[in-house]
């Protein structure tokens, strides 16, 4: 059969609130146009983002009940170290209470003013804790990683050349080398394990540890099993391990891939570096054996672990992401292509050309999706990324608006009711107004600034 069906059936319901255009266009008001602002009980359909917004299996919630909350030394931290270490042994695994306090730890501990940090794209929390730590962060991606529809099967890769020459010009600044995978700023875009091994290989040359961003590790695994030479009969967990065996560490947001509602850690195998971040972490997190997670967090992320990796999932969840994609693209709707992993990316450039970088097409399309429809998304463009570090305001790449799938959570109805929203929208997108900001915070913008229509 060729109907790929979600590879469960629903156990527990959660209803959702229906609204009316006028009521959005209250709530967008009230919300100076930022959906970040909205109430979630205003949205129909939350694409904001695949973080932390999954639905946990059965056997999670059973796991919870398993959870010990002993202070120290908890089983429920060994449960989850041990499910850690199956995919990515490392030595020393530190649990926190998401990806960001994972940034925050690593760069305090290796940042500071001088240094630099190649990445193939920083999401917007690793890019601003590099930059608090006053070190620079460099985006690496291959060129066809910026170009919206280039077919290359891993736009996530880095440029290895330009990682070549940023360590010649620099090698005593550069304090680690990061991949982010998939490449979420640029489109939940994969990377190779014969980049990784590329980027490994540099690495070793410049005596430079390698650090991965691994939200979405069984994504970018599928891809790589799917679509690399060579790969297509591996089990995913073997591919994952083999990246790890790659890294000399990783910052993880649990939020993604392990199926988590909150949690992540920070892996290394370096002793001395682990020593001074398990200080930082009981400074701002937690004991070692919690680190900011209650007991029954780490047992869920423990069995989301072992349900991520496997394949009658992944087939699903990338198939089901790649069908909204497909049909955004027969509808002539813009979008980024390859369809990524986690979400489709439309596009605002390409969709409301009459609207400049600086009148934030990205914005436009997002709140547009809002007002007809009830979805919720994401601008990653300008609003994102404009503001620089000297004050200025510059266009950024690419003007994105992010679709992002909760993992197990809608149904193909509800996507496919997303897909006759876009179609409304491209119907009405030239003459969607731009936005102005109103006011904003001097860092991550996007979270909380205000706009006005033009
Ligand atoms: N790295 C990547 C690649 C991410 O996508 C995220 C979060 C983080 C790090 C930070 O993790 O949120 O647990 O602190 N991405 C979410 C998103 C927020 O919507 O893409 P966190």
């Amino acid at each position: 059969f060729t109907t790929i069906i979600e590879p469960f059936r629903i156990h527990s319901v959660e209803p959702l609130t229906m609204t009316t255009r006028a009521e959005r266009q209250d709530h967008l008001r009230t919300a100076g146009y930022n959906l970040f602002q909205l109430r979630a009980q205003h949205v129909l359909i939350d694409l904001l983002t695949d973080s932390g917004t999954g639905a946990m299996s059965r056997d999670q919630w059973a796991a919870i009940q398993h959870g010990d909350e002993s202070y120290a030394g908890s089983p429920s931290y060994y449960v989850f170290v041990d499910a850690v270490r199956e995919l990515f042994p490392f030595e020393h695994v530190i649990p926190v209470h998401q990806g960001r306090a994972a940034e925050k730890i690593l760069f305090s501990a290796l940042g500071g003013a001088g240094k630099v940090v190649p990445n193939n794209t920083h999401f917007d929390t690793t890019r601003a804790n590099v930059e608090a730590s006053g070190a620079s962060a460099v985006d690496l991606v291959i060129a066809e990683g910026r170009d919206p529809v280039s077919d290359h099967p891993f736009k996530g890769n880095m440029d290895l050349a330009a990682l070549e020459a940023l360590l010649a010009a620099r090698a005593d600044d550069v304090p680690c080398v990061m991949v982010t995978i998939t490449n979420n700023s640029g489109g939940g875009q994969p990377v190779s394990l014969e980049n990784l091994r590329g980027v490994r290989e540099i690495c070793d040359r410049y005596g430079k540890p390698l650090y991965l961003d691994a939200c979405r590790f069984a994504e970018n695994a599928w891809f790589i099993r799917e679509r690399e030479e060579g790969q297509g009969d591996r089990d995913v967990s073997d591919i994952v391990r083999e990246i790890s065996g790659l890294a000399d560490g990783m910052t993880m947001s649990a939020k993604k891939d392990p199926m988590g509602n909150i949690g992540g850690w920070l892996a290394m195998n370096d002793d001395d570096l682990a020593q001074r971040c398990r200080n930082t972490l009981i400074l701002t997190e937690g004991f070692p054996t919690y680190g900011g997670l209650a007991g029954r967090d780490l047992e869920a992320l423990a069995q989301g672990l072992r349900e991520v990796v496997q394949h009658d999932y992944l087939r699903y969840r990338i198939r089901s992401t790649a069908y909204l994609g497909e049909a955004l693209v027969k509808l002539g709707v813009p979008v980024l292509t390859p369809i990524g992993g986690h979400a489709v990316y439309i596009d605002a450039r390409a969709l409301a050309p009459h609207l400049s970088p600086l009148e934030y097409p990205g914005q436009a399309v997002a709140v547009a999706l809002y007002e007809l429809g009830g979805i919720r998304s994401c601008e990653i463009g300008t609003v994102m990324f404009g503001r620089q570090a000297d004050g200025t305001e510059q266009p950024a790449s690419m003007e994105l608006v992010r679709l992002a799938i909760p993992r197990r959570t809608y149904t193909q109805s509800h996507i496919d009711y997303v897909i006759e929203v876009c179609e409304r929208l491209a119907a009405v997108a030239p003459s969607l107004p731009g936005y102005r900001i109103t006011s904003e915070p001097p860092v991550l913008r996007h979270f909380t600034a205000s706009f006005e229509p033009l």
